[in-house]
């Protein structure tokens, strides 16, 4: 059964429908205007939806990601939506030349998506390394007749990535991926991408492929959703060095898998500044708003008044508030990770599983998509 698109208000009018990929700021509000409208109608009728996300698998979760994505997605999924994670094992090569540790990494990764609470068990939630669905990959090859070499080069996500990873030569799956991801989305007709702002470029690409292909080969129904974004509320989480995003390759992250102590000693080298009044500016103190909005998040509180109650104790203060806050709200997700990693079989299981549903849906799909280009032949 088609999934019903979801609701859309504020629709984009200005699209010419032309092949331009960058997106504009009118694209940009439209999608926020979507989003918040999804947010709104999702408690109510969780079975209108269908999420599909992923992650690359280049090493496991750190805090950033659990209050910047994994949150939202346990919520979700806790409302009752249907929930596809997608591991997107191929796009680790996009920026390098061999997927060192991939296994192990896919481990790690199931390990933290099961401590934060997604729950393949609920029957749901399925988690799957695209790798190992034929069928979603052999969607890349009609997705790609529909863009141009132009239009993948224009992706401004794409630049930034080949810009931070400095590289010489860039392979084409790194101008294609975008395509793949649509791919992704598809196959199992998500029609809700709960994603950062980084990723809005990328989506509206997998919206332009569905309409494209909906309108050259039609059928009855059309054979895909228009997805769209679900942004987090969650401001971006800064790295322990100020300044930009928290990433594991950039060595500002906590990991969700850190030791209390290890955590401790990371803390203590966050970058701040030198005023020991403790207030909660973002735009003129981003380092100190950070890790306010860290035990803010940690405990519940407001942000303003942790400031008020650290007063004048600087920043050493601040930092012993918030490893005592972290290392308590992570503490009964590190012990059920722990335990979690005890058992190989059962996480073995639980990609066992998304593999052979993530098979079933790529299957119907490919088998409509050829149907609606004329390729049975069969008698
Ligand atoms: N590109 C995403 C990232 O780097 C990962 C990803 C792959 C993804 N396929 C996806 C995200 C499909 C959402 C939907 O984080």
């Amino acid at each position: 059964m088609p999934l019903p698109s979801a609701p859309q208000p504020d629709r984009d009018t200005s699209d010419p429908g032309g092949d331009e990929t960058t997106i504009s700021s009118g694209t940009f509000q439209a999608a926020i205007g979507r989003s918040a409208a999804i947010w709104a109608d999702l408690p109510a009728n969780p079975q209108r939806y269908r999420v599909l996300t992923g992650d690359r698998p280049t090493g496991s979760l750190h805090i950033g990601h659990l209050f910047g994505s994994l949150q939202n997605r346990v919520k979700i999924q806790n409302l009752g939506v249907t929930t596809f994670i997608v591991i997107a094992d191929y796009q680790v090569l996009t920026d390098r030349e061999t997927a060192d540790n991939v296994a192990a990494n896919v481990r790690e990764i199931v390990l933290d998506y099961l401590a934060a609470g997604l729950d393949p068990d609920n029957g749901r939630t399925f988690i799957f390394p695209h790798s190992h669905v034929p069928a979603l990959n052999q969607l890349l090859l009609p997705f790609l007749t529909f863009v141009s070499l132009p239009e993948l080069d224009r992706n401004p996500t794409v630049k930034e990535e080949i810009r931070a990873a400095g590289l010489r030569t860039i392979n084409a799956l790194m101008y294609t991926y975008p395509v793949h991801q649509a791919a992704d989305i598809l196959f199992c007709k998500g029609n809700v991408v709960p994603v950062g702002k980084d990723q809005l470029p990328h989506l509206e690409l997998t919206r332009k492929l569905a309409r494209r292909f909906n309108e050259r080969f039609p059928s009855q129904p059309a054979v895909f959703p228009e997805p769209d974004a679900l942004l987090s509320e969650t401001p971006v989480i800064l790295g322990l060095d100020g300044g930009q995003k928290m990433s594991k390759s950039r060595g500002n992250a906590i990991l969700l898998k850190a030791s209390a102590d290890e955590t401790a000693k990371l803390l203590k080298s966050a970058k701040t500044d030198s005023n020991r009044l403790i207030t909660y500016e973002p735009e003129s103190r981003p380092e100190v708003a950070n890790l306010l909005r860290l035990v803010s998040l940690s405990t519940g509180q407001p942000p303003e008044a942790i400031a008020t109650e650290i007063g004048d104790g600087g920043s050493g203060k601040l930092k012993a508030r918030l490893t005592e806050a972290l290392n308590t709200y992570l503490a009964p997700l590190r012990a059920r990770r722990a335990e979690l990693a005890k058992d190989p079989a059962y996480v073995a299981g639980v990609l066992r599983r998304g593999i052979e549903r993530a098979n079933a849906e790529a299957e119907s799909t490919i088998t409509a998509v050829r149907r609606a280009m004329g390729m049975v032949y069969e008698t």
